[in-house]
């Protein structure tokens, strides 16, 4: 059959997987991701703990091995992720800091980063997951520090200014959907774009629940391209009570064709990533004991009905 990235391409969109560096010494894995997919992401190695463990030591081997492998294999990559709450290094998670000097530390983080990686990547998500369920602003490091979300804007500008080219991304997960924390995304970007913050996109994480979808992806992701920025699916998964039941399997599959499908049919949508492709790898059932079986291959790299979901969705047979 026709590969995913050749189906996407007929639509009009990239197709991704992200991938950890452990993963792409599994040469199935690495066959198969540079079979079916255009980019990846790095699951863990262009985070900040992973690239700065103490302050203005930079640690760049990790990432550097994904984008080497990615550039062997013709994948272009997605940098993750410059500024969030979880997986910071102790000193910034734990530091004492005025607004002046996490300012000056968001700032050489991102402005060393951005530049190590300048002309290589396609797109970063500059900034992850700072909003609540209910669309209020999240406790972190960073919120707290300045008491709103002004670290938002200047790590854009800061990226911004270390490479006019990259795609810069804001990113989170149960955006997908009309709802509390979509609404909170998309008038947090809307004030930001109209003070001139360059934001580029709105990424939507979509970890999903089989048979757990809302009706408005469409109409969600068309808001937010409606703001003059591109949105894309950054990490894609639907997973379910493990084993799968076969009812559950074909609901994943619908549930994989509607998602692909919302962002093939929102001009402004331009890719889809996959987090991970085979079950033999995923962070779900560390995180969701009893949950998994979320992505379109199984753990023996067989494919599932899954795949053909997203298949049907790029307009394949
Ligand atoms: O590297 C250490 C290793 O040295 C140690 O022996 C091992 C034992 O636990 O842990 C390893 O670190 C793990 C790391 O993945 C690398 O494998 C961490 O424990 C584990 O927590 C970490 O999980 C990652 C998770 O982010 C942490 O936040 C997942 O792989 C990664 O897929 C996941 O990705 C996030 C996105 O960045 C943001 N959106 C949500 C998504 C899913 O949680």
């Amino acid at each position: 059959g026709a590969t995913l990235k050749s189906l996407a391409e007929s639509k009009g969109i990239y197709i991704g997987a992200a991938a950890d560096n452990g993963e792409i010494a599994d040469p199935t894995f690495a066959r198969i991701i540079g079979q079916e997919f255009h980019s990846t992401t790095p699951g863990n190695s262009m985070k900040w703990d992973a690239i700065e463990p103490s302050p203005g030591v930079f640690n760049y081997k990790g990432g550097d091995e994904i984008l080497n492998f990615a550039v062997s294999k013709g994948m272009t990559v997605r940098g993750h992720t410059l500024v969030w709450h979880s997986q910071l290094p102790s000193w910034v998670s734990e530091g004492t800091w005025t607004k002046e000097t996490l300012t000056a530390a968001i700032e050489n983080h991102v402005t060393n980063v951005v530049t190590h990686y300048k002309g290589k990547l396609l797109h970063w998500d500059v900034v992850n997951e700072i909003f609540n369920e209910d669309g209020t602003l999240r406790d972190s490091v960073f919120s707290r520090t300045f008491g709103n979300a002004d670290f938002v804007p200047i790590a854009f500008r800061a990226a911004r200014a270390a490479d006019p080219d990259v795609k810069l991304y804001i990113n989170d997960y149960n955006v997908e959907f009309i709802g509390p924390k979509s609404d909170a995304m998309y008038t947090y970007v809307k004030q930001w774009l109209a003070e001139g913050v360059p934001i580029d996109g709105i990424g939507a994480q979509a970890h999903l629940v089989v048979g757990l979808l809302g009706d408005t992806f469409h109409e969600n992701l068309a808001r937010f391209t409606s703001l003059g920025v591109e949105t894309a699916l950054t990490e894609l998964d639907i997973r379910g009570n493990t084993p799968l039941s076969a009812a559950d399997s074909q609901q994943q599959k619908d549930d994989y064709e509607y998602s692909m499908r919302a962002c093939v049919e929102t001009d402004g949508c331009v890719g889809v990533t996959i987090w991970g492709f085979t079950d033999r790898y995923s962070w779900v059932p560390t995180t969701f004991p009893g949950e998994g079986d979320a992505l379109p291959w199984d753990k023996n790299f067989q494919r599932k009905p899954a795949h053909d979901g997203i298949v049907l969705a790029l307009g394949g047979t």
